[in-house]
């Protein structure tokens, strides 16, 4: 693979078409003129001239980015001046501790901790996840998983969502915020799909970059992660990826460039291995692209525990080992001494990360915290669960709930009671509060209406023995007390009569996991490490908010030898054993279908719990949930099946629903977020921002290992620009529900495309129309995609058949009409050139369509692009 940027030249050059390939000019020595984010004097020639310049203009195309300002201590005269002291008068253990991070004596369990100088009155530095909310020990506001912010389209609202977090981060003590995660939904298995925003490069950018701006104007510093192609779980310490590098800088990369044009105080650099190199030694990626090409002045971290190195490291460019010093810290103070490292990078790494401090008024003990506004989370946490609430089907008028249909409500579904806030991993929020769907729905019903519930699908188990089996001697059924110093043990008989599939659950608080045995065998075992960590962010948990592991086990007809030893330690234990099997199952769907069949309408939920640190081994509703909508929804069509899954599914049940509603991991205003979508108090406002395709043999990622998980260690992204929804289209192959794709309760027209150069002539300005021709007021989100440039193709330039140029999300009363324009920015119309080593402009006649999806493309025009 060519280097990924190999000098630190900003200027591309010029609009005028000019061959794709031509050698890249010579680069600007560092230092001069072209050297980080300063115009070249090519660039200012070419501006002079009048003639359209690609530069580095932010990577979002929808809005301009100006720099972030900071709210306290910015860019002070002094700034530079104090850090030069400061360094000045730092030993060389000193500075090297301030590279690395260390346990934290009076935390809030937060991820991350850099002791100070208590000498020079340098405070520490607390670093908290995460992307979806402040994770501490304490409560904090649990925000809807950002997938399902980057569903409302709105980079106002990812700003706002930034503003409640950095707020939150600083009045729980925090100084650094790991987050937002930026890198793309590639693979529809990715564990961490729920965490980050889109398949698109373009809208992932918009986002990501106002939320870093929203998060630092409250004073948090933001850090924008993974850096980079960190696009699935599996494996993800090991694997190493390849991605040419017109695939990097035209998809992956985007959203890092918007969030370093946005200002980003942090980067965090990667657990896998980029063309061969761990992401915390890749020169090319941490210096070449993102300081040279990008002008970073931030810090770089690594991701925890993903520094392999001393010196190549550090001299990589990452600055930052953590959560421990096991490479740097002592090992780089010998090193330094040994003469293997020059002090010179460690200064320049101490420069850096006290530089950010000192930029957000950091490097004073007495920097101002304000108070947590838990009312305001909650708000803006119910706003982006609306927004973001995606209707994918509506058939007969099932949703709004309405008349009978909203007084006779049979509510089924393990997530329907308990409710699913936040996804698994370092993206777990402790919620101030959480209300269940049921109990909102009750609420929203009101006194009048009759809301019904079964389990259908349990996640908890029954009390042993209410199987199909017997216990002897007989086990208790309710929770089981372990005094402190106390040990607790059981000895018995499972005696089944049939061949059958079971599932084990204990439920425990407070002390050590009791030991469970089955034929000699532990059924819980603690596993090692962040193992126990990734246990998911629903069902590491019972519904009295107990720890709860679970544990399939298929037994033959016979005897079964159950033991169960419980020690109640220090603290004292509680526990209880719970479990299922065919005929608990069978009884759970009984129950949930005569629910179902008793009431007017029904709302199931299903679910699907995504943790960091696993993958998904296939597309389907986990356990018995397809079954269950099957019964379900032939016991009563008039069924809404409503997700809380982290990334797409398959539905080989769609059919036979009303109605399907995506909510995803909708934070602590689920409940009644989803409430007021069902009962159409408020309209749903979000579009997919991820293809679903319609099997697990349909998609980018699919068919191929050496494009996913990886062959040998090695993953190719061979699929190149064509990411996402490109790759539907490139490959003609039909998805279950379209990337845009989302429907409200009115109906939208559009008319009258009109599409002009923007000032400049390399951007263009797409107008149109849209009216609300329906009797309801409804959000909108009209979508604008550019056909590829005739001029790249004719130079053999694989371009994507359309890629999204712009978006605009519109709010508009029944009958209103609104006419839009949507500025498409020259970046967006670009590609990569790798042998230019820059951005060339797709000149020529271009096709823009305009619609409610990528496959719902109402407009049509031509624009002449460039000069
Ligand atoms: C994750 C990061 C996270 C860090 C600290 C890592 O395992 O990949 O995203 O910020 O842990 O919790």
């Amino acid at each position: 693979m060519p280097a990924l940027g190999r000098a630190a030249v900003s200027a591309p050059g010029p609009a005028a078409p000019r061959p794709f390939g031509a050698p890249a000019p010579a680069p600007a020595p560092a230092g001069e003129p072209g050297a980080g984010r300063r115009p070249s004097r090519r660039r200012l020639l070419f501006a002079l001239a009048g003639v359209a310049a690609l530069t580095v203009a932010p990577a979002g195309g929808t809005r301009a980015a100006a720099a972030t300002p900071v709210p306290r201590g910015p860019e002070a005269p002094d700034a530079a001046s104090r850090v030069d002291a400061l360094l000045a008068r730092l030993t060389l253990d000193e500075k090297t501790a301030l590279l690395h991070g260390g346990a934290d004596p009076d935390g809030l369990g937060q991820a991350g901790h850099v002791p100070g100088v208590p000498r020079l009155g340098v405070p520490a530095l607390r670093l908290a996840d995460g992307p979806a909310g402040v994770r501490v020990r304490k409560a904090a506001t649990a925000l809807p998983a950002p997938v399902m912010l980057a569903a409302a389209f709105d980079p106002g609202l990812a700003r706002a969502y930034g503003r409640v977090i950095g707020r939150e981060g600083r009045a729980l003590g925090q100084d650094v915020l790991l987050s937002p995660m930026v890198n793309l939904i590639r693979t529809p298995y990715a564990g961490r799909n729920f965490e980050t925003f889109s398949e698109d490069p373009l809208l992932s950018a918009d986002l990501v970059a106002e939320e870093v701006r929203g998060i630092q104007a409250e004073g948090l510093i933001a850090t924008v992660k993974h850096l980079a192609l960190n696009n699935q779980e599996r494996d993800r310490t090991t694997v190493d990826v390849r991605a040419d590098a017109r695939t990097l800088h035209e998809t992956e990369l985007r959203g890092f460039e918007a969030a370093v044009a946005a200002g980003a105080g942090a980067v965090m650099a990667a657990y896998n291995k980029v063309d061969g190199v761990h992401a915390t030694e890749s020169r090319a990626l941490l210096t070449d692209v993102l300081r040279g090409r990008w002008g970073f002045e931030g810090w770089v971290m690594s991701d925890w525990d993903a520094v392999h190195s001393t010196g190549p490291a550090l001299t990589a460019g990452c600055d930052m080992e953590m959560p421990a010093g096991v490479h740097y810290g002592a090992a780089l103070s010998r090193a330094v001494r040994d003469g293997l490292v020059d002090e010179g990078a460690v200064d320049t790494a101490v420069r850096r990360i006290l530089s950010v401090r000192a930029r957000f008024g950091l490097l004073d003990a007495s920097a101002a915290r304000p108070v947590r506004d838990p009312a305001a989370g909650a708000r803006l946490a119910y706003r982006v669960a609306t927004a973001g609430a995606t209707l994918l089907r509506n058939e007969r008028g099932t949703l709004p709930l309405t008349g009978p249909a909203a007084r006779s409500i049979a509510v089924v579904g393990p997530t329907g009671a308990v409710p699913f806030v936040s996804g698994g991993g370092s993206a777990h929020v402790v919620p101030d509060a959480a209300v269940s769907p049921l109990d909102a729905l009750r609420a929203r019903a009101g006194a009048g209406a009759t809301v019904t519930y079964a389990l259908g699908e349990d996640l908890y188990g029954k009390p042993l023995p209410a199987t199909g089996a017997r216990l002897e001697p007989a086990f208790p059924s309710g929770d089981i007390g372990v005094a402190a110093g106390a040990t607790w043990s059981y000895e018995g008989n499972l005696t089944t009569t049939a061949d059958d599939d079971w599932s084990f659950f204990v439920h425990y608080g407070g002390g050590r996991r009791p030991t469970v045995t089955l034929d000699g065998a532990e059924l819980f075992p603690v596993r090692e490490g962040v193992a126990e960590y990734f246990a998911g962010g629903l069902v590491a948990r019972s519904a009295d908010g107990l720890d709860l592991r679970r544990a399939d086990r298929r037994l033959t007809a016979g005897t079964h030898r159950i033991t169960v030893t419980a020690h109640g330690d220090a603290v004292g234990l509680r526990f209880r054993l719970r479990a299922a099997d065919g005929t608990t199952r069978a009884a759970d769907l009984a129950e949930a279908v005569a629910t179902a069949r008793a009431a007017h309408s029904v709302v199931l939920f299903a679910y699907e719990d995504a943790t960091e640190g696993r993958d998904r081994t296939r597309l389907a509703l986990p356990g018995g949930q397809e079954s269950l909508i099957a019964a379900v929804t032939a016991a009563n069509p008039r069924t809404t099946v409503v997700l809380n899954t982290s990334s797409a599914v398959t539905m080989p049940w769609l059919d036979a629903t009303g109605a399907v509603l995506q909510m995803y991991y909708p934070g602590q205003e689920g409940g009644p977020a989803t409430a007021a979508v069902l009962f159409g108090d408020a309209d749903p406002g979000g579009r997919l921002t991820q293809t679903f395709p319609r099997s697990d043999d349909a998609h980018p990622t699919a068919g191929d290992p050496r494009r996913y998980p990886g062959q040998d260690g090695v993953e190719e992204y061979d699929e190149g620009v064509h990411v996402g929804h490109r790759w539907y289209d490139a490959q003609d192959v039909a998805p279950l529900f379209p990337f845009g794709h989302g429907l409200s309760y009115t109906t939208f027209a559009y008319e009258d495309l009109r599409v002009v150069p923007a000032a400049g002539g390399a951007g263009l300005h797409v107008t149109f129309t849209v009216a609300n021709t329906g009797t309801r007021a409804g959000v909108e989100v009209a979508q604008v995609y550019a056909g590829p440039s005739p001029d790249l193709a004719a130079l053999g330039v694989d371009q994507p058949r359309r890629i999204l140029a712009g978006y605009r999300r519109l709010e508009l009363a029944p009958g209103e009409r609104r006419r839009v324009t949507v500025p498409v920015a020259a970046r967006t119309l670009s590609s990569w050139d790798p042998a230019r080593d820059g951005w060339v402009l797709g000149t020529g006649r271009r096709e823009i369509r305009v619609g409610s999806s990528s496959r719902a493309l109402l407009l049509r025009a031509e624009a002449r692009v460039g000069a």
